[in-house]
């Protein structure tokens, strides 16, 4: 079984999307070992507990991210977490924590990276008046919402759509393809030559 870790920040619905999934079977050979959110006030906490999911808190206000990162790694490692995946976790992680799960470290991002990185993704690509949008499954590099792009969806902008609208249609499809992405990287069948992720059989 390879054992997954889920950070979050906030609302958790992503969180919830996977953790149904691993629970329904349909990702084969996970399972969860662990939510943890930086924030007591984090929604996901109770999501995942109702779902009968370990969920710890572990606050990193005050923490510089050395010293928080150093927590997370043993919480993890405690609970020998294989994959870490990153779900509205909203704080960049150091050059240590990188290394300490390499290639291991899943994010989503609501836009078609390299598009729109950052905050407020959805919100960006709206603004700036793009026919289509998206998210994006990557591994984690030591760059912002950078890494080798495992998947990705489109979203079409549709007529008398708001950011909030697009946003939300967005989080549909952020929903469907981060479990497929888990399930593939999990599946071992794939290989990355440069940044490409080739997806194998
Ligand atoms: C999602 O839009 C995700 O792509 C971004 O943060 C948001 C988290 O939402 N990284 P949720 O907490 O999973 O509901």
């Amino acid at each position: 079984m390879k054992r997954i870790g889920i950070l979050i920040s906030g609302r958790g619905s992503n969180c919830e999307a996977i953790a149904k999934n691993v629970l329904a079977g349909n990702i084969p050979g996970a399972e969860i070992a662990a939510v943890i959110a930086n924030r007591t006030s984090a929604a996901g906490l109770d999501i995942a507990r109702g779902m009968g999911l370990e969920a710890i808190a572990l606050p990193s206000r005050g923490l510089d991210r050395e010293a928080y990162d150093a927590q997370l790694i043993g919480e993890l490692n405690a609970r020998n977490v294989d994959l870490v995946c990153l779900a509205g976790y909203m704080r960049l992680l150091s050059a240590s924590f990188i290394r300490a799960f390499p290639m291991r470290i899943l994010n989503i991002h609501p836009s078609l990276l390299p598009a729109f990185p950052g905050l407020d993704a959805q919100h960006q690509a709206f603004d700036y008046g793009v026919k289509i949008s998206g998210c994006t499954v990557h591994f984690v590099d030591e760059h912002l919402d950078h890494g080798p792009i495992i998947l990705q969806a489109p979203v079409p902008v549709l007529m008398g759509d708001t950011a909030d609208t697009l946003s939300s249609r967005i989080l549909l499809e952020e929903h469907k393809i981060y479990s497929e992405a888990i399930r593939i990287v999990i599946s071992g069948r794939y290989r990355i030559e440069g940044r490409t992720v080739i997806l194998e059989g």
